[in-house]
């Protein structure tokens, strides 16, 4: 049988906090006018609550795609998560959101190509799917960005959000799904877009703190420059690759960075239609590795991807990197989930949850014992000298 993989279910997860321009104008020496003429950007949203991070987003996003796809969490093969900011360094982000789901039979790891993260992440489970590995995968693209940003650099400030967005991919008979890709990267250009400090090249200490090295660092214009340069390409190279032309293609869903940006490469060098170019950057600033999947799901709930659409996803990012995927929306079964089911699927996660801390609890009281009884042999041994002494 050849093996195809399509997009079977999705979601995304916003927190509720609303952070305008104007709120920002309170806070560093900008405007709403400034971000709107040279972003596209009205607001973003930002977590509050000190509980939430990467993975408690992520965890919200990969349970509606489940919800969406009607299918268990035991399904999963692999989760892969797409992160720039995850919640450790390690463990993996995607290993937390394994825990939480109840994710009994997958395999879980995270992807670091920043906002090109998602698409990359495709890829990976496209390959998986089409070799035979996994059957079914979910990849996640989340970002707590407001925690790495510095609120005094107007530079940088601006342009974030946090959110998550998951897509599950699930192998099928049916040609389409997923065609193409094109990944890349460029790491000469590794230090315009980055976060110094923290890993093994500048470990945390107090002189990166004091100096602002654990927050994100851009320049700009350099960045703009190649985003310009490599969305377009990108594009063209996709399309390419699948036998088609840009006529051929519904929808462009890019990178939501900046809407000049995407004007100036999307829309003017491939002189593709701007109303079939996805924009909600408006909404979310840049979410980085989730902006992707966000942008994806709202336009299949607003109707503007069809069964049998082609569709463009492209990003561009930190690395330097950048990613587009050609696929053809298939016919997704979307399941209606009753009042019982949802109930069901509380309790289930409300009882991995207490089965993941009663494997926690248990693994203390083992170290304990056997740190006890290391203990007695250490004092067995101080007694056995003492007595030849
Ligand atoms: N509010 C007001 N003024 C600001 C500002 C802000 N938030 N940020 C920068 N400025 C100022 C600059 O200091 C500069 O002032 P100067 O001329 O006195 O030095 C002026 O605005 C123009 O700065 P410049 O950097 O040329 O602006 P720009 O038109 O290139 O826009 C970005 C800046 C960051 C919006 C734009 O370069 C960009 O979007 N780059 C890509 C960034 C990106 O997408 N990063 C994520 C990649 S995934």
């Amino acid at each position: 049988m050849a093996r195809y993989s399509h997009i079977v279910g999705w979601g995304m997860y916003v927190p509720e906090k609303v952070l305008t321009n104007d709120d920002l104008a309170n806070i560093v020496d900008t405007s709403d006018e400034w971000i709107r003429t040279r972003t596209g950007i009205r607001e973003r949203r930002i977590v509050t609550d000190p509980s939430e991070s990467t993975s408690t987003l992520a965890t919200r996003a990969a349970r509606a795609a489940l919800e969406k796809a009607g299918l268990s969490p035991t399904a999963l093969d692999m989760i892969i998560v797409a992160t720039s900011s995850p919640d450790h360094l390690f463990p993996a982000t995607a290993c937390l959101v394994q825990d939480a789901l109840g994710a009994v039979n997958a395999g879980a790891f995270d992807l670091s190509a920043a906002c090109s993260g998602f698409v990359y992440g495709m890829a990976m489970a496209h390959g998986l799917i089409v070799s035979g590995q996994a059957d079914t995968v979910m990849v996640i693209g989340a970002e707590v960005l407001s925690r790495l940003t510095d609120w005094s650099d107007r530079n940088t400030c601006v342009l974030f959000g946090d959110g998550a967005g998951a897509v599950i991919m699930q192998v099928s008979e049916q040609p389409g799904g997923f065609i193409a890709s094109d990944l890349g990267a460029d790491g000469s250009g590794a230090s315009l877009l980055s976060l110094p400090a923290g890993g093994t090249r500048l470990p945390a200490s107090e002189e990166t703190v004091r100096n602002g090295m654990h927050y994100i660092k851009m320049d700009g214009r350099a960045v703009f420059r190649f985003a310009t340069r490599v969305m377009a390409e990108a594009t063209r190279r996709v399309v390419d690759k699948a036998g088609l032309t840009l006529d051929d293609v519904a929808l462009i869903i890019p990178h939501q960075a900046n809407s000049r940006i995407i004007e100036s490469s999307v829309i003017k060098q491939l002189k593709y239609p701007k109303e079939r170019v996805f924009m909600n950057l408006d909404r979310y600033g840049n979410t980085s590795t989730a902006s992707i999947p966000i942008a994806l799901v709202e336009a299949v709930e607003q109707g503007r991807v069809r069964p049998g659409d082609y569709v463009v996803l492209v990003g561009f990012g930190g690395g330097l990197t950048w990613a587009a995927a050609l696929i053809q929306w298939g016919a997704p079964k979307v399941s209606e989930v009753s009042r019982w089911q949802r109930w069901f699927w509380a309790a289930w996660y409300r009882v991995y949850r207490t089965r993941s801390a009663y494997r926690r609890l248990l693994r203390r009281l083992f170290a304990l014992w056997f740190g006890t009884r290391e203990r007695s042999e250490e004092e067995l041994e101080r007694l056995r000298r003492l007595r030849k002494e």
